[in-house]
C-alpha cells in the first residue's frame, strides 16, 4: 500500500500566517504540521510516500524533511500541483507513484490523536473498492458530511448548510488503483475545484465504499479556530505525560 500526504493549496484562510510560508510548516505544538499526517501513515505501516506539495516555499518541504529518515523511511518522494485545483487534482499527481497498488491519501491539516492501523489492516482484506473514515462532530457544515443506513454509506454531502447527520468525513481516504479512473471523470465544482467528496460519491454509487467511525480526536488545522484547537489537543495529549499528578 502507498501513502500520500496532500500538502498543496494556498492556505489562503491563515493569511497573513501563510503569506510567507507553506500552511502545513506551520507549528501544532512542538512539530510542524506535515510531521502529523506522515507519522499518521508511518505508524500505519506504510513505508512508501509521496508529498505532494504546491503554492508557496514548496523547497523548504524538502529542506525539513529531507529523504525521511526522521520518521524512519529510506525515502520519501516528492510532487508539485500548480494553482490549487482540488484535493482530487492534487490526488491525479499521484497516478504514476501508486501505479497498480492500493493508496491511503491523508491530507496535510488532519491530526488524529490515535494511530488508524486497524482501519487500514481492514481495507488491505478489502477486495475492492475505497474505505472512508468518519466522526461525529459539533459544526459538520464546515466538512463533507455523510449520510447512512445501516453500515451502508448513501451519499456525502460538501460543506452542506442544514447537514442531515453530523458525520464529517475524515481526510484520510483509502482507495483501489480504480480512484485514477474516477478522478479523470471529474468536473470542476462551484467552487472551481475537483472534489474529493466526489470522487467518494463515484465508489458509493458504485456499491464498493466502507466506512468506519474513527476514536479518540481528529481535527483539521486549516482555519484560525482549527489551527488553535489542534495546538492546543496536541499539547494536552503530550503534556499529559510529564505533568505532576
Ligand atoms: O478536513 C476534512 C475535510 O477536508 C473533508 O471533510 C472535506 O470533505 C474535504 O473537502 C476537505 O475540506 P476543506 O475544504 O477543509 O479542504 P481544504 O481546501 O482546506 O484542503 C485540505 C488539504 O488538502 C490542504 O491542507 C492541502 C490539500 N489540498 C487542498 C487543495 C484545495 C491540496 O493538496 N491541493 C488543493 O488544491
Amino acid at each position: 500500500m502507498k501513502g500520500v500526504v496532500l500538502a498543496g493549496g494556498l492556505g489562503t484562510r491563515l493569511y497573513p500566517l501563510t503569506r510567507v510560508t507553506n500552511k502545513h510548516l506551520l507549528p501544532i505544538y512542538d512539530k510542524p504540521m506535515i510531521y502529523y499526517p506522515i507519522e499518521t501513515l508511518v505508524t500505519a505501516g506504510v513505508e512508501e510516500i509521496l508529498i505532494v506539495t504546491g503554492g508557496n516555499n514548496a523547497g523548504e518541504f524538502l529542506r525539513l524533511l529531507g529523504d525521511g529518515k526522521e520518521f524512519g523511511l529510506r525515502h520519501i518522494n516528492y510532487t508539485y500541483q500548480e494553482g490549487e485545483g482540488g484535493i482530487a487534482e492534487a490526488l491525479r499527481l499521484a497516478e504514476y507513484f501508486v501505479e497498480n497498488d492500493k493508496v491511503i491519501v491523508i491530507l496535510g491539516d488532519n491530526i488524529l490523536e490515535h494511530d488508524i492501523k486497524t482501519h487500514v489492516e481492514a481495507f488491505k482484506n478489502q477486495k475492492e473498492g475505497a474505505k472512508i473514515l468518519l466522526k461525529e462532530v459539533d459544526d459538520p457544515q464546515r466538512f463533507g458530511v455523510a449520510e447512512i443506513e445501516g453500515n451502508k454509506v448513501t451519499r456525502i454531502v460538501e460543506k452542506p448548510q442544514i447537514p442531515k447527520t453530523n458525520l464529517a468525513v475524515v481526510g484520510v481516504y483509502m482507495y483501489n488503483a480504480k480512484v485514477f479512473d474516477i478522478t479523470k471523470m471529474l468536473k470542476p465544482s462551484h467552487r472551481g475545484e475537483l472534489e474529493i467528496t466526489d470522487v467518494n460519491n463515484a465508489y458509493i454509487r458504485n456499491g464498493e465504499m466502507t466506512f468506519d467511525v474513527l476514536d479518540g480526536w481528529w481535527t483539521d488545522a486549516g482555519t484560525f479556530e482549527s489551527l488553535y484547537r489542534a495546538n492546543s489537543l496536541m499539547a494536552k495529549k503530550k503534556l499529559k505525560n510529564i505533568e505532576p499528578g
